[in-house]
């Protein structure tokens, strides 16, 4: 069955890529280029890495005699290669590319430190200025209006995975805010003995909690957070983390041992009810899990925030120094082009940030991609804390841990003080 979808997908993708016709075809193979191309980033398994590859796969079809290194991390969001990069990149011995998120992962570190180049004139040269939409655009360009990095993607964060057979069984429905989370289904599921919303390690609780934080808040002063128009220690704020508080309350005590692909599991196995992850989950129930989408696994936005789409983009840079620089400029051009997008988006879950991509081709994109891709086009946009968009590396390193503290004692005032001090020193609302 694991390999039917992928002979499924290949099929789909080599038609897809037939039909783009004589430019695809007959493009002649540039074997002048060669050398080693280290590609760091943190996707190791599954739908992820399956992606990773594929793009792999198209891009040493054109540039043979390049030799790709594959450096990635293991660790979801980054956790770990954010840190091997941190130690590499300080110690000058970049890799060739790397990933970053769009927004302040790349601006407030990498470009702020001078650490990056410039690659207006290959956006410039692949009309890539009318293929990006200009939101996306703004975050991967600094206030001189140089662009830094190429995003692959757009993903969601405020997303809520349920399988339907299972919600039917316990007669429950999809609960649209917290407070019906808290009062209903929660009870309801622990009744039964299922675990209401599975959550694993530190940084899927930070991603929970900025989910909780925008059902709570609403977008704009979820919004407001990043800007300095909400504080941090007003009651609003509180209200958050008393309603975090009680969403903890109804997740699975084992969650630091866990990784988001062994919640998002349990969901799947009908040992837990929720799950609220990004839409990485979908490539995971897709590709490793083969799961039908709407049957084997389905979705909602995360209570209270329907109409509001929080998304990052996963993007690649060219740091200084880079080794191969023109293998590493010819990976950059390549991931960018929709064709790219299109090989890789299908198994990593999120929708291509080319807006010239075969998006609507529900071959290719199925009911899942459909439905976040409405939703992407018509919901308020804001951007997610935990991968990158709105905050610094550093309010983002020490919200962990403000958010581990939280776990542990529960003290919305001490959370909320000691957020609003991180907020001050790292610059958030200046
Ligand atoms: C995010 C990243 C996604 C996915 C996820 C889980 O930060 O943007 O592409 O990799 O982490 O690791």
């Amino acid at each position: 069955m694991f390999k039917m979808r992928y002979l499924k997908l290949a099929v789909v993708l080599v038609v897809g890529m037939l039909a783009l016709g004589a430019v695809v075809i007959a493009q002649e193979p540039n074997t002048e280029l060669s050398g080693d191309l280290e590609i760091f980033s943190w996707w190791t398994g599954g739908g992820e890495e399956a992606g990773l590859l594929a793009l792999i796969e198209r891009f040493q079809e054109q540039y043979p005699n390049v030799n790709v290194i594959n450096a990635a991390v293991a660790g979801g969001s980054g956790v770990n290669a954010r840190a091997v990069l941190t130690s590499r990149m300080l110690s000058n011995d970049p890799p060739s590319t790397f990933q970053v998120h769009a927004g302040q992962a790349l601006n407030a570190l990498w470009v702020r430190a001078g650490r990056m180049q410039p690659l207006n004139d290959m956006f410039e040269a692949n009309g890539w200025m009318e293929q990006y939409p200009q939101g996306l655009l703004d975050l991967i360009t600094d206030s001189e209006g140089n662009i830094y990095s190429v995003p692959v993607n757009i993903h969601r964060s405020n997303v809520m995975w349920y399988v339907p057979g299972k919600l039917a069984e316990w007669g429950l429905e999809v609960p649209g805010t917290w407070e019906d989370f808290l009062t209903t289904t929660c009870p309801a599921m622990q009744a039964a003995g299922v675990t209401p919303i599975a959550v694993g390690e530190n940084w899927t609780q930070v991603h929970l909690w900025e989910s909780v934080a925008l059902g709570v808040l609403g977008a704009e002063a979820y919004q407001g957070l990043w800007d300095g128009t909400t504080s941090w220690t007003s009651e609003e704020v509180n209200n958050v983390f008393t309603t975090f508080a009680a969403v903890l309350d109804c997740a699975n005590e084992d969650r630091n041992a866990l990784s988001w692909q062994d919640a998002a599991q349990r969901v799947a196995n009908g040992e837990a009810g929720f799950t609220i992850m990004g839409d990485w989950a979908a490539g995971y129930y897709l590709i490793d899990l083969e799961l039908e989408p709407e049957t084997g696994f389905a979705w909602a936005a995360s209570p209270g925030t329907s109409g509001t789409f929080m998304m990052l983009s996963d993007t690649f840079g060219l740091p200084v120094g880079a080794k191969n620089e023109e293998a590493a400029r010819a990976w950059l051009s390549f991931i960018g082009t929709a064709e790219a997008q299109d090989i890789f988006n299908p198994l990593k879950g999120s929708l291509p940030a080319n807006i010239t991509a075969d998006i609507t081709n529900g071959d290719l994109y199925n009911a899942y991609f459909q439905s976040a891709y409405t939703d992407w086009t018509t919901n308020a946009i804001v951007g997610s804390l935990q991968h990158g968009a709105v905050a610094p590396p550093a309010f983002l390193d020490g919200f962990g841990n403000v958010i581990a503290s939280f776990a542990a004692n529960r003290d919305a005032s001490q959370a909320t003080a000691n957020a609003a001090t991180l907020a001050l020193q790292t610059g958030i609302g200046q």
